[in-house]
């Protein structure tokens, strides 16, 4: 007996359907799937993020369930990207979690995908939404077709990469003069840097948002960083530090890290993300992008870390051979697709 085909939920309508049962024993693409969390702790993950979409007036989940009561075939949530809807002055939404049943035949499956992805442009369409985004593994081809065939587009390629910390020779934290956490009046020199430093991102890559300031998103990164965390407003940005490299008192480069309590807790072990890897042209190649990166290899060492991942685009050979020669290992593909609507 159908129960019902696609049907959106609410928080309570997916504890109600059996959602965190069911995501134990789904097929569900993590990012991070190659740290091996438990997959308890996967799927405890997956239901947070299902679960605050839910509530959230301006995302939408979705489960296809069809057959006896409790039976689910796949889940999709649709949720507003805050950041990107504010930056670009339109609404900006992206596709994800997309868990699926391991019982279903994969043809059946590739159709429910199918109708569950029009269902997510209509509802995205009808709610004024002009771009809709998908990140996902580059080996998921199955689904890499099923978006392009309906409209879907590549606009970027991502390498991620991943460093075991093991304990080091330091045994306390010291902050040599040459390093120090990045300021306001760094701000000029650090904007200046970031424009045109990353020519392979989706935000320049994809024609519509570089006309609508795609350049500018680092630029606006770097300047949430500084001003959010003095100010405790942004959470992101609270548990970012984004440290300068000076030289001759000049701001050289920058980096970011960052540490986030649910990836700590999905792993069971502390971890950090790099993020904003930049050298000012006139400084690279001497060696200005190694010491950043050590240097937070360092910091995070220290605050008991573990692991770190890094990311980069595919084709930024600077980037790749300078995460590859402080350590890190590619460990990942992804890709980002987007369709404007
Ligand atoms: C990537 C970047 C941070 C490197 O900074 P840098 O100070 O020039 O790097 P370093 O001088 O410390 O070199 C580190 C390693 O990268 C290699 N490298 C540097 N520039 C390179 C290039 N253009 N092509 C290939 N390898 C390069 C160096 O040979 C060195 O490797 P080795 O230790 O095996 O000899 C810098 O090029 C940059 O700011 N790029 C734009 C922003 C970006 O792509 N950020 C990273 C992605 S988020």
């Amino acid at each position: 007996m159908t129960v019902c085909a696609i049907r959106e939920d609410s928080a309570e309508g997916l504890d109600r359907a059996g959602l965190l049962p069911w995501l134990e024993r789904t097929r569900a693409e993590w990012f991070l799937e190659y740290l091996a969390p438990s997959a308890g702790a996967k799927a405890r993950h997956l239901y947070q993020r299902f679960m605050s979409v839910a509530r959230n007036p301006a995302g939408r989940v979705t489960v296809h369930a069809e057959g006896g009561p409790g039976e689910i075939q796949a889940a999709l949530a649709v949720e507003r990207l805050a950041w990107d809807s504010l930056h670009f002055g339109m609404e900006c939404a992206r596709l994800g979690p997309y868990c699926t049943a391991e019982n279903v035949d994969p043809s059946r499956l590739a159709s429910i995908h199918a109708e569950m992805l029009e269902d997510a442009i209509a509802w995205t369409a009808a709610k004024n939404f002009r771009l809709l985004q998908r990140r996902l593994l580059a080996s998921n081809a199955d689904e890499i077709r099923a978006l392009e065939r309906l409209g879907f587009s590549q606009a970027d390629r991502l390498i991620t990469l991943h460093a075991v910390l093991r304990d080091g020779a330091e045994s306390a934290c010291s902050d040599p003069p040459y390093f120090r956490q990045a300021a306001p009046d760094d701000l000029p020199a650090l904007a200046r840097m970031a424009r045109g430093a990353f020519p392979l991102s989706r935000f320049v890559r994809d024609e519509r948002l570089r006309e609508a300031g795609g350049a500018e998103v680092y630029v606006k990164w770097i300047e949430n960083l500084v001003v959010a965390r003095r100010s405790r407003l942004d959470v992101k940005a609270a548990e970012t530090e984004l440290v300068v490299c000076a030289v001759d008192g000049r701001p050289a480069g920058c980096l970011a890290f960052r540490r986030d309590g649910t990836v700590d807790d999905l792993l069971g072990w502390p971890f950090a993300t790099l993020e904003l890897v930049l050298v000012d042209p006139e400084f690279r190649g001497r060696g200005v992008g190694r010491r950043l990166v050590e240097e937070a290899m360092r910091r995070c060492r220290c605050a008991g870390v573990r692991g770190m991942e890094a990311s980069t685009w595919s084709g930024a050979d600077a980037a790749l051979r300078l995460y590859q020669s402080t350590g890190f290992q590619p460990r990942a593909e992804l890709l980002t697709l987007h369709r404007w609507i």
